[in-house]
């Protein structure tokens, strides 16, 4: 039990385990994360829904969604921002490797007579002969990639994009990394809690690593029979930082904000969203 309780407590290399489909994909997980996204009031897998209904509603008007239009959001989940850029009439494709969200947002497209394509894998191997005026990335999916999957991804974004055309992501900031404190704690469930519906010990253990900015938070899930960890890797940015990583691969910033809402840009707000474009 010593060693066991040793190596949870063991702080990794940064990006030592990528994990996202196991927090994502997972048959009974990703049935609790739906809940989550599809919950109004909670900040959590998705914003809340008032949020997500002004920011579609920004980013339809700032990129002039509409017939002639296409767009490819990264990362669709159960196609909340999908669904509302298809309503300008734009071609909207979404990506994303939750089975079930895939099928809930596609559910949603046949009833309310939407044409959606929606593409059920890792958008790290995406590939498509079509491209795109517009590519978004909503709700900080940057942040838990490596830099070498982030490169590959601002490659598969060139590859993807239009002459002309824009990428729309948000990031954490550094004010995010300062806020976050490191910790060990653990919970216990008897039944159908978020991680499965078998009694289990949640071990989270939460990590800074101040040289490169980087947080992770480490869940260890201890089931009677099985054991599982999940890292939850979060790269924090400064405009600086995130200027060079997007101009190593072609990209330029042409405009920031504090959020996908298009709110101004405040110096202390702890997540950033940017407007980029190849140069
Ligand atoms: C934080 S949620 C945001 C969902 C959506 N953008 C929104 O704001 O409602 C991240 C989404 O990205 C998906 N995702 C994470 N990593 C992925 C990957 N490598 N390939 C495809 N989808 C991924 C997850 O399944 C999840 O639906």
């Amino acid at each position: 039990m010593y060693t066991q309780l040793e190596k949870i407590n063991q702080r990794p290399k940064p990006f030592a385990y990528y994990t996202a489909r196991d927090l994502w994909n997972d048959d009974y997980v990703s049935r609790k994360m739906l809940e989550l996204h599809l919950n109004p009031d909670m900040d959590l897998a998705s914003r809340k829904m008032e949020f997500v209904e002004m920011s579609a509603q920004w980013i339809a008007s700032r990129f002039e969604l509409g017939p002639g239009k296409s767009v490819c959001d990264f990362g669709c989940g159960p196609g909340l921002y999908t669904t509302r850029f298809s309503k300008t009439g734009a071609r909207v494709t979404g990506l994303d490797f939750s089975r079930n969200s895939i099928a809930y947002a596609k559910q949603q497209a046949l009833e309310q007579g939407l044409e959606i394509e929606y593409q059920l894998g890792n958008y790290l191997d995406f590939s498509a002969p079509g491209k795109f005026d517009l590519i978004t990335m909503i709700y900080l999916d940057f942040c838990p990639l490596s830099p070498p999957q982030r490169q590959q991804l601002l490659d598969i974004f060139t590859n993807h994009l239009n002459d002309g055309g824009h990428v729309f992501m948000d990031v954490l900031t550094l004010r995010y990394f300062k806020q976050v404190t490191e910790e060990r704690t653990y919970e216990y469930s008897r039944e159908n809690g978020f991680w499965s519906p078998e009694p289990y010990y949640a071990f989270l253990n939460t990590w800074k690593y101040p040289e490169t900015n980087l947080i992770l938070g480490k869940h260890t899930l201890v089931e009677e029979h099985r054991t599982r960890e999940i890292f939850n890797w979060l790269q924090c940015f400064s405009p600086k930082t995130l200027s060079r990583e997007l101009g190593a691969k072609g990209f330029r910033i042409l405009e920031s904000y504090s959020d996908v809402a298009g709110t101004p840009c405040q110096e202390d707000g702890s997540e950033m969203a940017v407007v980029i474009q190849k140069v």
